[in-house]
C-alpha cells in the first residue's frame, strides 16, 4: 500500500519523523524508510545549539546540512529545532552576563537561521522550546533568570529578521490537553501577537505514554490555538509503553497514535504530524524512562508496528 506521505500529502497535511545523523550516514533500512514515508523531517539533535555553536562565534553545520541534504533530495520539508532552549546549550552561554547573553541570543539565531534561509526545504523553526513549567509559570531557566521573560519576544524578532519566510514557533510538551501549562501558552501567544512579536505557530510535543491516558481535548485545545490565527503542529509524536511490549499495549498504543493524526487532520490550522524518531531501534524513551519504551511505528528491526497501520489508515481514511 501507499507510503504515509502519500496520504497525507492527499489531506493537505504533512507526515514527518526526528532525524538522527549516525543511522542516516550508516543504515540502509533507516535511510530508505525515512526518504520514503515521510514528506517532512527535524533535526533530532544537529540543528541544537551544543551542535551548532559549541564554542562562541564557532559555527558548525555538518550534522544539520546533512539532514538538510537528505530532505532536499528527497523532497521534504525541513523544521528547523531548535534555536533557544535551557537544554543542550553550552555552558559557555549560561555563564553570560545579561548584555552578553542576549547579545549570544541575537547572534545565534542570525547565523543559524540566517545560514539556511535561502534554502526553500528549511521552513519553519522552534524558536523558543520549554519555556513554561508544567504549573504554566514561565520555567526559570538560565534565560529567564539573567534576561527576564523579554527574551522570548526577543528571539521571535531575531529569527523574523533572520528569515523573513521561516514560520516562526513555540514548542512544548504536556500541552496536549487544555491545562495550565496549554493555556499559559495560549496566553503567552496571544499576548504577542497583539504586541505585533512574530510568531506563527505553535508546536506540541506529544511525548505520550498508555498509562497516563489519551488527553481527550487534544482536538478542541488545537482548536482554540487556531482561532489565534496561528499554524499548530504535532512536533515530536511518540507514544511509550511499559516495556515489555505485548499486543494489547501494541494495540492501545495504535489508539493514541490514530486519534492524534485525527485530531490533525480534523483541524485546518494543523500543518501536520512529525514522529519522534520510527524505529525503536533509536528513540529516546528508554533513556530518560527506564523500563519504557516501544514508543514508535516500527520495531527495533525495522518491521511496522499496529501503530504504523494506525497512522496509515487515519491518513487514508474519510
Ligand atoms: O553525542 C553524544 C555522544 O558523543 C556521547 O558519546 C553520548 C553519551 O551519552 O551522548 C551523545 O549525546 C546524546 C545526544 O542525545 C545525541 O545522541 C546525549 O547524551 C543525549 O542526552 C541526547 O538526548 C536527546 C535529548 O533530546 C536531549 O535533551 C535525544 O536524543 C532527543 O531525542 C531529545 O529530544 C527532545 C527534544 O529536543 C525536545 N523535546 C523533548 C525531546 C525528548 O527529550
Amino acid at each position: 500500500s501507499a507510503p504515509l506521505r502519500t496520504h497525507a500529502a492527499a489531506k493537505g497535511k504533512f507526515i514527518g519523523t526526528a532525524l538522527a545523523t549516525g543511522p542516516l550516514a550508516n543504515e540502509t533500512s533507516y535511510k530508505n524508510i525515512a526518504a520514503t514515508e515521510f514528506s517532512q523531517v527535524t533535526a533530532e539533535n544537529a540543528m541544537k545549539w551544543d551542535a551548532t555553536e559549541p564554542s562562541q562565534g564557532q559555527f558548525n553545520y555538518s550534522g544539520a546540512d546533512a539532514i538538510v541534504n537528505f530532505a532536499t533530495q528527497n523532497n521534504q520539508q525541513v523544521h528547523g529545532h531548535t534555536l533557544v532552549w535551557h537544554s543542550q546549550t553550552p555552558g559557555w552561554v549560561q555563564n553570560l552576563g545579561a548584555t552578553a547573553m542576549r547579545a549570544a541570543m541575537q547572534n545565534h539565531i542570525s547565523n543559524v537561521v540566517g545560514h539556511f534561509a535561502d534554502n526553500p526545504a528549511v521552513v519553519s523553526w522552534d524558536v523558543v522550546n520549554e519555556v513554561f513549567d508544567d504549573s504554566g509559570n514561565l520555567r526559570t531557566s538560565f534565560w529567564y533568570n539573567t534576561l527576564g521573560s523579554g527574551y522570548i519576544a526577543d528571539a521571535f524578532r531575531a529569527a523574523r529578521a533572520a528569515d523573513p519566510d521561516a514560520k516562526l514557533c513555540i514548542n512544548d510538551y504536556n500541552t496536549e490537553g487544555i491545562n495550565a501549562k496549554s493555556t499559559a501558552i495560549y496566553n503567552l501567544v496571544s499576548s504577542l501577537r497583539q504586541q505585533g512579536v512574530p510568531i506563527d505557530c505553535v508546536g506540541f510535543q506529544s511525548h505520550l505514554a498508555i498509562q497516563y491516558g489519551f488527553p481527550g481535548d487534544f482536538q478542541q485545545n488545537l482548536q482554540r490555538f487556531a482561532a489565534l490565527g496561528v499554524q499548530v503542529r504535532i512536533t515530536e509524536l511518540d507514544v511509550r509503553v511499559q516495556t515489555p511490549r505485548d499486543a494489547t499495549k501494541d494495540a492501545t498504543q495504535a489508539t493514541y497514535y490514530r486519534n492524534v493524526v485525527n485530531a490533525c487532520l480534523a483541524v485546518t490550522a494543523c500543518q501536520g504530524v512529525t514522529i519522534w524518531g520510527f524505529t525503536d531501534k533509536y528513540s529516546w524513551v528508554p533513556d530518560t524512562f527506564p523500563g519504557q519504551g516501544g514508543a514508535l511505528i516500527y520495531n527495533e528491526s525495522y518491521q511496522q508496528k499496529p501503530s504504523y497501520t494506525a497512522v496509515h489508515d487515519a491518513l487514508a481514511g474519510g
